[in-house]
């Protein structure tokens, strides 16, 4: 049975451990993503990783989809993500709006690569290489971050980058 998670938020300590590798994609992994996949979605999120519902370890799920908190996200299927690496970024990077489900009632322009070159397994146990570009490749080093213990604040360059999400829906409104 699928089973909706908590969500560590900001200044809980496990969301700032570096992650350990997952060993083995055996029942509790795949269930464990399961989990995070029917969450994230259950709470309009894009991406979510296993240290955000206290578990330290390299795995985190993209679902990037159109919804209330992201009205322009491009629509995928849900993937997992586990042990991931980042090859290569772009040098080119842009800057864009990024929340966080461990950080509720925040937005932040946060600078990322334009597109990364990654490696990561399946579910499967399948090794995958992969380029993403945009608000994918945007979601994954968000994600990324997460296994590394750094947050996106870490990454705002001045408070004035930050806003509260009421202020966020105005914004994108407005454009
Ligand atoms: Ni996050």
């Amino acid at each position: 049975m699928l089973k909706q998670l908590d969500i560590a938020e900001l200044g809980n300590p496990i969301l700032r451990k570096t992650a350990a590798r997952v060993t083995a994609i055996d029942e509790e992994i795949t269930q464990l993503i399961d989990n995070m996949i029917y969450t994230v979605k259950s709470v309009d999120g894009v991406g979510l990783a296993a240290p955000q519902v206290f578990e330290s370890k390299r795995a985190f799920v993209m679902a990037s989809n159109p919804n209330p908190r992201y009205p322009d996200a491009p629509v995928m299927e849900p993937a997992a993500i586990i042990n991931p690496v980042i090859n290569s970024k772009s040098d080119e990077q842009i800057i864009g709006w990024e929340g966080c489900l461990s950080i509720p009632g925040i937005r932040g322009l946060v600078l990322r690569s334009i597109s990364i070159d990654v490696e990561y397994q399946t579910l499967q146990g399948e090794k995958i290489s992969a380029t993403y570009h945009d608000f994918i490749a945007r979601i994954f080093q968000h994600e990324y971050d997460h296994l590394e213990g750094i947050m996106f604040l870490d990454r705002i360059k001045s408070n004035n980058d930050l806003v509260t999400e009421s202020e966020y829906q105005k914004i994108i409104r407005s454009v």
